[in-house]
This record gives C-alpha cells, sequence and structure tokens, in this order.
C-alpha cells in the first residue's frame, strides 16, 4: 500500500496513511516518520491497530520510552492508560471512583509529562476501543504560538523559567494525592522557550501543570501563564476524532492538548499511551 500524507486543517498536524507501524520500519519510513513529527508537531497514523509489543517498539524510534507514575493504573509500566474499563474485571469503572477523578485532569490543556525533571519529546496514543461519540483528543500549537508573538514578547519570554508541578495542576479538578503519591514528585523547573534542534522552531512549554514563574510573585505569574495558555488555544484547535485502529503522536514540547468527554457509564474506552523522554 503506498503512503500518502495530508496536512490537518488547524495549520499543524499531518495525517499519515500507509505506514505498517507494526513491523520494524526502514530507514527511509524511519526519516519520514521522525520528519514528519518534527516539522508538523502532530502525526495521525490510520488503521494501525498496535498492540502493547508493537506501541513499545514503534516508540523507540523516537527515543527512550519512560516508565509512568503516580496514580495511572498502569503506574509503573512503559504505559499510561487512559480508559473507564477496569483493568481486573474487564467490566466499566463507576463515574464517582478515584481512577475515573484522576482523568478529569486530561480535560485541560497539559503537556504530558511537563511536571518531570525530565520533560517528555513526545506521545503516542493508540485506539483501543473508542466510544461511538466524544472522547476526542484536541490540540493546539504553542509553536504557532511562539510564532505569533511581538519581537518585544519573545526577548522577554526568552528568559523566563517556569515551575510544573502535578500536585497543583491535580488540586485543580479537585482530586488528591495519598501523602505518598505526593512524595514521588517534586516541582520540575523548565525553560519556558524550547527550540526543535531539527529545525530550529521555537515554542513554549505550558499548560495545566505550568505552576509558577520562577523569581515572580504569584500574581503576575499566574496571569502570563493563563494568557499563554488562552492564546495557544486562540491560534487553533485540531480536534481529533478516534476511530479503531488510529495512532497519534504529539509534540509534548510545542503542543498542548485535551481530552474532551464521553459518556463513560454507557461506553467503553481503551487508549494507550507510551511516552518518550526528551533527549
Ligand atoms: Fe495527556
Amino acid at each position: 500500500m503506498a503512503i500518502t500524507a495530508k496536512p490537518l486543517p488547524a495549520g499543524f498536524g499531518i495525517e499519515i496513511d500507509g505506514l505498517d507501524a507494526n513491523r520494524d520500519l526502514s530507514d527511509a519510513d524511519r526519516t519520514m516518520v521522525l520528519n514528519a513529527f518534527h516539522d508538523h508537531s502532530v502525526v495521525v497514523l490510520r488503521n494501525v491497530f498496535m498492540d502493547d509489543d508493537s506501541q513499545v517498539r514503534f516508540s523507540q524510534v523516537f527515543g527512550e520510552v519512560e516508565v509512568s507514575l503516580g496514580a495511572n493504573p498502569s503506574s509503573g509500566t512503559k504505559f499510561s492508560r487512559q480508559s473507564n474499563i477496569d483493568i481486573a474485571s474487564g467490566g466499566l469503572i463507576p463515574p464517582d471512583d478515584r481512577r475515573m477523578a484522576y482523568q478529569k485532569g486530561n480535560y485541560l490543556w497539559h503537556m504530558d509529562s511537563s511536571f518531570k525533571q525530565r520533560s517528555s519529546l513526545c506521545s503516542i496514543l493508540s485506539a483501543r476501543e473508542v466510544p461511538p461519540e466524544g472522547g476526542n483528543t484536541e490540540f493546539c500549537s504553542t509553536r504557532l504560538l511562539y510564532e505569533s508573538l511581538s519581537d518585544a514578547e519573545k526577548s522577554k519570554l526568552d528568559t523566563l523559567t517556569i515551575e510544573h508541578d502535578i500536585r497543583y495542576s491535580r488540586g485543580l479538578t479537585g482530586f488528591k494525592y495519598t501523602e505518598q503519591e505526593a512524595k514521588n514528585f517534586q516541582t520540575a523547573p523548565h525553560k519556558l522557550v524550547r527550540t526543535n534542534p531539527h529545525n530550529g522552531r521555537k515554542s513554549l512549554l505550558i499548560g495545566i501543570h505550568a505552576w509558577r514563574i520562577a523569581g515572580w510573585d504569584d500574581e503576575p505569574s499566574r496571569q502570563l501563564i493563563d494568557s499563554l495558555n488562552a492564546r495557544a488555544e486562540a491560534t487553533g484547535i485540531y480536534s481529533h476524532k478516534w476511530l479503531p485502529g488510529d495512532v497519534v503522536i504529539w509534540d509534548n514540547q510545542a503542543t498542548l492538548h485535551r481530552a474532551t468527554a464521553y459518556d463513560t457509564v454507557k461506553y467503553r474506552r481503551l487508549m494507550q499511551r507510551t511516552t518518550i523522554a526528551l533527549p
């Protein structure tokens, strides 16, 4: 099958069809998919139907796969499970269960693992069970945001470090870590402005885990972070409607993403995410 590619409609992102990502990629295919990722920030692969083993193998094309932490049901493995299906019983998790409360944080714009000391290059999410309606994943580009800034704004932002903390962001949706879980995390300082080493294009590391700007008072710090998050969204949203077999790769240095709601009492949803650490 020939490989075809078409740009997605929001000014970033590309959809590729015909790439067999379940087998070891040829050098040409590796180069193609890596270039697509660096140039377009979001890569949608259709009709892949990936399993766990092939997802780990494919993820290693991008770098080192993180081990997940904290309250995710797959904590301690190479996967973060985004699902309303109980692993042990195979039945649906009740909406008031702590595991569902934890996933509510995904409804807010964020970059995966920005709260870790080593932030993430990208995430790879594969659709295993998809609800017939709802449950989209939405993206916006902090590269397009950066490129829309004035020179004065760029110079100001270039000097800033932002401290990210998931204990702050999960608190916003009312989720509480146990004392033991909270000890697994510490505040992670990151330079706000990021540069893609392949093309030199710059972006911002922001989102809901961005807690405060190092050295700034709380109020101006919160105002600037909120304003940057809102301006990123205003540059344009790509809303991905999942089909069975889809795999989406996104840049955690240059895009924000969020989950959208679905009827968790009526429909099953299982998505498996691998997260690749920044080199
Ligand atoms: Fe996420």
